[in-house]
């Protein structure tokens, strides 16, 4: 059995990924931010396609380069096929596609999301992997869901957002402070020198295990209005402890749902990932549910929690070991069930 090559390429949203892995080992992960969306407080999906186009090259000669790869000792290439922005997912698969082609090798068409769940078998010095089952909590800017995790392939959702994700609920309540954007880091810098408690935020009453954050965002809003008519200076005087209690009430409403699951499913593994994962409050609030309730949490480096190739690679890989092959007319989708 010859070496195995992995060429991984991600485009789903507004990051131009590629990645090469030696069977799960990463070998290069390479990520070119689209900055252009920040002066816009999104993604603007027009945008996000040219920039792919032009990233895609560059990004992916990167990738071979830092691996010290020739393209011709490629065993596979994969691409996302989905979910994500139909014009960004284009540039990616129609990428893959040709070079599988020109190269005559298998073509893997890998599922975004469960990229961020399998992003945990990347081989990776000081990290460990979880065992099947899992719980698998994915929280981003375009993700909330909570996974359960038979094997590498069978899995379901057991609960997932009904509106907003859980990053986007960080980054609008950060922009109702004023805070540029992606405000979600600012809140967790800020929030780590506040009172969590200083200010109560009503949590959503949502059944299940499914997650609402739209609520949330609207109840600040209001608060933020009213106390602004009574202080003109209130968010600037209050800014750390506004913060800390966003941040309380967004990870309550997460580790309540978990504690949820957790007693549904029996199951005390718990792999997070996206890019939320970075967020102090709930590293602590999981590093606290370790001790109190015998869970073990599992946490991936973070240069594979946020969108990555790295992921799709491992993901990649796994389907390479089954001969889980497309052919090059295989399509592209925005919206992908399990
Ligand atoms: O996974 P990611 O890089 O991209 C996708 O959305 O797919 O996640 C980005 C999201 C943004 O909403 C950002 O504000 C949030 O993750 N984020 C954080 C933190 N770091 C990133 N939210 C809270 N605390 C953080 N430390
Ligand atoms: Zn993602």
């Amino acid at each position: 059995n010859p070496e195995v090559f992995i060429l991984a390429i991600e485009s789903s949203c507004d990051d131009t990924a590629a990645a090469v892995l030696q069977k799960d080992k990463v070998l290069s992960n390479i990520v070119a931010n689209q900055l252009i969306h920040n002066q816009y407080g999104g993604v603007v999906p027009e945008l996000a396609s040219r920039a792919h186009q032009q990233n895609i090259v560059p990004v992916i000669d990167a990738a071979l380069r830092k691996a010290n790869i020739q393209k011709e000792q490629l065993s596979a290439i994969a691409f996302t096929q989905g979910p994500g922005l139909m014009g960004s997912l284009l540039v990616g698969s129609s990428f893959a596609k040709s070079l599988a082609l020109a190269l005559k090798i298998p073509l893997i068409a890998v599922n975004h999301m469960h990229a961020h769940i399998l992003a945990h078998f990347i081989h990776e010095e000081g990290f460990e992997k979880p065992t099947f089952p899992f719980l698998a909590l994915t929280i981003s800017g375009g993700h909330t869901q909570i996974v359960r995790v038979n094997d590498f392939f069978d899995m379901t959702i057991i609960g997932e957002t009904t509106d907003d994700a859980v990053g986007e609920a960080f980054d609008k309540s950060a922009k109702i402070l004023g805070l540029p954007y992606p405000g979600g880091p600012l809140i967790d810098k800020y929030a780590q020198l506040g009172n969590p408690k200083a200010f109560a935020f009503t949590k959503p009453k949502v059944p299940g295990l499914d997650f609402s954050f739209s609520g949330l965002k609207t109840a600040i809003l209001y608060f933020i209005q009213k106390k602004k008519l009574e202080n003109q200076n209130f968010i600037e005087e209050n800014r750390n402890d506004i913060c800390a209690s966003i941040q309380y009430t967004i990870i309550e409403i997460l580790m309540d749902k978990l504690k949820l699951a957790v007693k549904e499913t029996g199951i005390k593994q718990i792999a997070i990932g996206g890019g939320v994962s970075a967020n102090s409050g709930i590293r602590n609030a999981l590093a606290e549910a370790e001790n109190k309730y015998g869970w073990k949490t599992f946490v991936p480096k973070f240069e594979y929690t946020t969108d990555n190739a790295a992921m799709i690679g491992i993901v990649g890989y796994q389907k390479f070991l089954t001969g889980n092959f497309e052919t090059s007319s295989v399509v592209s989708k925005a919206r992908i069930q399990f």
